[in-house]
C-alpha cells in the first residue's frame, strides 16, 4: 500500500449560523485517508458537505475536534498545503491568463523573471499559448478551467482539491477535459479528490468513489471502481459497471437536504 497523504481522525466541523442562533453540523467523528497518487471522487447531494470537507482540508475552516493531516503531519495552518480549485472559477478578471495562472508562485515571492519561465511552457502545455495576455472573460469556460487547475498545479502541492471544474462545460468540452485531467494526473504523479455530481464521470476517472449519504457525515460508504486504465467511454457499459452506477444513483437519490 502507498503512503497516506491525507487523513481525517474523528474529525467533527459545525457551521455557527450567526442569524438564526443555531449550529449546522456537517461533519461528525468522522475518519478518512487517501493514498498517494489516487484519484478519489466524492459525490453526495447538494448541501452534504462537500464543499466543506474541502474548506477543511484547504485549511479555510477548522475542525472542532478530531485531526486533519497532510503527507502524514499536523499543520498549525494546513493554508497552502494543497492545491485548491474553488468551485467557482475565481479568476480574476483584471489580470491576464499569465498573471492569474501565476498567482501562487508571485504570492511565495518568486521573481519576475523565474516566474516566466516556469510558466510559459506550463502555459503552452496546457494548451494556453497565445492567450497568455488575454483576459479571462475572452477564453471559453474549457480553457478558463485549465487556467484554474494550471494555478492549483503551480502551488506546488501533490493533494490537489477539484471542486466540480466541469459541471459548468457542455457534455463534449467535458469529455476532452476529463481525458486531458487523466493524462495531467499521470503525468504529474498528483493525488486528486475530485467533487462532483455526475456518476458517469466519478465512474470515469476515479479509483475509489466515496459517498456523502447521511448528514452530517459521520462515515463514508465507499466503492472501488473495478476498471482498469487506461479507460474509454464505453468501459462504462460493462455491466459490472452499469450496476454500480444503479447502486450510487440509489445512494445519492433524496437521502440529503439542506
Ligand atoms: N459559510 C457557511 N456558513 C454557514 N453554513 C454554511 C456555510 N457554507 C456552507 N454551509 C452549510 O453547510 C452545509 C454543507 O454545505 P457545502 O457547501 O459543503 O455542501 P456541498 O455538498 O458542497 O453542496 P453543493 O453540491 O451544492 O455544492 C449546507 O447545509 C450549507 O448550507
Ligand atoms: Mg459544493
Amino acid at each position: 500500500m502507498s503512503k497516506q497523504v491525507l487523513a481525517f481522525q474523528d474529525v467533527s466541523f459545525s457551521y455557527q449560523d450567526q442569524q438564526q442562533n443555531r449550529s449546522i453540523p456537517v461533519l461528525h467523528s468522522f475518519s478518512t485517508q487517501v493514498y498517494d497518487r489516487e484519484f478519489i471522487t466524492i459525490i453526495g447531494a447538494s448541501g452534504s458537505g462537500k464543499s466543506t470537507l474541502f474548506r477543511l482540508i484547504a485549511g479555510l475552516e477548522e475542525p472542532d475536534s478530531g485531526s486533519i493531516l497532510i503527507n502524514g503531519k499536523k499543520y498549525k495552518s494546513r493554508l497552502g498545503q494543497t492545491g485548491y480549485m474553488p468551485q467557482k472559477d475565481l479568476l480574476m478578471p483584471w489580470r491576464t491568463i499569465e498573471e492569474n495562472a501565476a498567482l501562487p508562485l508571485e504570492l511565495r515571492g518568486w521573481r519576475k523573471k523565474d516566474i516566466e519561465e516556469k510558466v510559459r511552457p506550463l502555459l503552452e502545455e496546457f494548451g494556453l499559448s497565445g492567450v497568455e495576455d488575454h483576459f479571462p472573460h475572452e477564453l471559453s469556460g474549457g480553457m478558463r478551467q485549465r487556467v484554474s487547475f494550471l494555478r492549483t498545479v503551480l502551488s506546488g502541492s501533490n493533494i490537489l482539491l477539484l471542486d466540480e471544474p466541469f459541471s459548468a462545460l457542455d457534455a463534449i468540452t467535458k469529455l476532452s477535459m476529463q481525458e486531458w485531467l487523466l493524462d495531467q494526473w499521470d503525468k504529474r504523479k498528483a493525488t486528486i479528490i475530485f467533487i462532483t455530481h455526475d456518476v458517469q464521470e466519478a465512474l470515469l476517472l476515479s479509483d475509489r468513489i466515496l459517498i456523502f449519504a447521511e448528514k452530517p457525515v459521520c462515515s463514508l460508504q465507499e466503492v472501488a471502481v473495478p476498471l482498469a486504465r487506461p479507460r474509454r467511454l464505453k468501459d462504462l457499459d460493462d455491466p459490472a459497471v452499469l450496476e454500480l452506477k444503479d447502486h450510487l444513483l440509489a445512494q445519492l437519490r433524496g437521502k440529503v437536504g439542506t
